[in-house]
């Protein structure tokens, strides 16, 4: 069975083609990077705009891609929230209207859902129970995923999301945006050694606060400039780094502890952070747990994980109701 996956909740135009929700056939994603850049973040007007432009020609390209002509499509999949709320509509309409056309369901899907079966796309083999680490531009998530459509979030950023705080402290370093690359790149030239915060707040939780370390960064990074001191980003980078990813590493492995599962699944932008996936494959091996990330492709936003996702919700609940609308603060429940 053949679905077609749309997203447009941040700043991808995505759409993709997936056979019986593991088979990637085009996998169409158009990143609008560019039209942001001078902004130094996601302009949310501007990022409607782009959605709606592009859209149609990406669907077009997505088909041409697998091979398929639109009669064979038997699904139509779209993000429905979280998200900015001009982009999701784009897409949430265009999924419909498409829907109604070719006389097939609509059903819609949860953003950071989507982002957990990135995985389930890349190994076949996956199978819950197991807890998924979703860290991205818009969300830090700590979800148990008993099995498929049940999950129990266990912990959530209080304020910035991991790759908010990554673009954050990439700007007052000069790094540019997206700032998560960069920085990843800059912390290996330096040494992570600057005490950036005295304590975790959260100690003992599941939740995550990256505002204060982000704040501690672009503090100090003031102070020098203003003494006409040297700013030694690298090794800022390196200990921002070590810290955002010590936090999300205990948080992480006292879940699966604390859950007892064996199996942990990282996805979002963020997992393709290079200490990160280091010092979790380190961990994974010395606990004994399994642990699964998508490439680099599959970890940022994209449409084909949406296909995926709505294959899967459509199996178990059937399809949504045409007048679903947007939800750009949607919960995973
Ligand atoms: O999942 P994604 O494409 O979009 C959202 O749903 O937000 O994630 C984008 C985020 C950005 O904040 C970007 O800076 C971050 O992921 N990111 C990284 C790396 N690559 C992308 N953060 C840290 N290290 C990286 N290598
Ligand atoms: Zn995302």
């Amino acid at each position: 069975m053949l679905i077609l996956g749309v997203e447009t909740s941040c700043d991808e135009t995505a759409v993709a083609v997936v056979e019986d929700g593991c088979k990637i056939r085009s996998n169409v994603i158009l990143s609008q990077i560019d039209r942001h850049r001078k902004f130094g973040g996601v302009v949310p007007e501007l990022a409607a705009r782009c959605h709606l432009e592009a859209i149609t020609p990406i669907v077009e390209e997505a088909l041409r891609e697998a091979g398929v002509l639109p009669q064979e499509i038997k699904l139509v999949a779209a993000t429905y929230g979280p998200g900015l709320i001009g982009g999701l509509l784009v897409g949430l309409s265009l999924a419909k209207a498409l829907s109604l056309a070719w006389k097939v369901p609509f059903v819609g899907v949860n953003h950071v859902e989507g982002h957990i079966y990135a995985n389930f796309l890349a190994h076949p083999d996956l199978t819950p129970p197991l807890i998924c680490l979703t860290v991205s531009g818009g969300h830090t998530n700590l979800i148990y995923m008993a099995e498929h459509g049940d999950y129990e979030v266990l912990g959530e950023t209080r304020d910035d999301a991991a790759g908010e705080a990554f673009d954050k402290v990439a700007r007052v370093l000069g790094l540019g945006y997206p700032g998560g690359p960069p920085v990843d790149r800059l912390a290996r030239q330096g040494k992570a050694e600057i005490t950036l915060v005295q304590q975790d707040r959260l100690a003992g939780t599941y939740d995550f606060s990256f505002s204060g370390l982000k704040t501690a960064v672009v503090n100090l990074v003031h102070r020098l400039e203003q003494k006409g001191e040297t700013v030694p980003t690298a090794d800022l980078a390196a200990s921002f780094q070590r810290q955002v990813v010590s936090t999300l590493l205990e948080r992480a492995f006292r879940a699966v502890e604390d859950k007892k599962v064996t199996t942990l699944a990282l996805s979002g932008g963020v997992a393709a952070n290079s200490e990160l996936r280091e010092r979790f494959t380190q961990e994974a091996a010395r606990r004994g747990v399994k642990l699964y990330y998508p490439p680099l492709d599959l970890c940022t936003d994209n449409a084909a994980m949406i296909a995926a996702c709505g294959y899967f919700r459509w199996q178990k609940q059937g399809s949504s109701p045409l007048d679903l609308t947007v939800a750009p603060r949607l919960r995973l429940t």
